[in-house]
């Protein structure tokens, strides 16, 4: 066995920074949310970043990283290609989940909820903040389509940049966003021996509830 596989085995890092005070949680997950997002941003400009897994028609579920652009007691957004795989997927089951992990913190949230799409304006609104390249980057990517490999998007994007010349790009109507309603979220905190602390938030009628789950 290859020297780094051996390691991968014995890695161990004891988690012992941070705990959950299950006392003192607040009522509504969101509280903690923002929190424990905040205290990630301030460490890694990438903490909005998280794995979606949604399951497809047959059943077969699949996982990507996205980021998240949003989030309110209302749910969570994220913007994305309403053709890709992933649109596909919550077309059929808008059931989907959310995971981020935020390693600085040794903590993970776990979102389970129903992904809706947000209205044009919210969509167009968000859009029309993006850089300018990535709005045309927009126009020129069918997200997840099998392309020719020797595909030059510089061409691409210079044939849209003409296209484009002098007026604002608009969005197009494939590319917007989602909003994911929380009908549940686990925050999950390392600690020493694995005895991690957890805690589970579920949508009782209408109100949150938590619970404690066993490490
Ligand atoms: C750090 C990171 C951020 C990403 N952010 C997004 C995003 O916000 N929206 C998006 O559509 N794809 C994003 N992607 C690309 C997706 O992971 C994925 O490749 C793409 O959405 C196609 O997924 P699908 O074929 O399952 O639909 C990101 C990838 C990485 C690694």
């Amino acid at each position: 066995m290859s020297d780094f596989k051996n390691k991968i085995k014995h890695l161990r890092e004891d988690f012992n920074r941070y705990k959950i005070d299950f006392k003192n949680l607040p009522e509504h997950p969101l509280s903690l949310f923002d929190k424990w997002m905040e205290q990630a941003l301030n460490e890694n400009k990438e903490a909005n970043a998280f794995v979606l897994s949604t399951v497809s028609n047959k059943n077969i579920p699949s996982s990507r990283v996205l980021l998240l652009r949003d989030f309110d007691k209302k749910g969570f957004t994220f913007f994305t290609n309403y053709n890709s795989i992933k649109s596909n997927d919550i077309e059929n089951n808008n059931y989907v989940a959310l995971n981020f992990y935020w390693p600085e913190f040794q903590r993970q949230v776990r979102i389970v909820g129903k992904a809706e799409k947000i209205s044009n304006l919210d969509s167009d609104k968000y859009f029309s903040s993006r850089p300018r390249e990535s709005q045309l980057g927009a126009w020129v990517s069918e997200q997840s389509t099998v392309i020719p490999l020797d595909t030059a998007f510089a061409n691409k994007m210079e044939n849209m940049e003409s296209k484009f010349e002098g007026e604002k790009v608009e969005r197009p109507l494939y590319w917007g966003g989602y909003r994911v309603t929380p009908i549940s979220i686990e925050f999950w905190q390392g600690r020493p021996s694995r005895l991690h602390d957890r805690v589970r938030y579920t949508l009782d009628k209408r109100k949150w509830k938590s619970d404690r789950l066993s490490p």
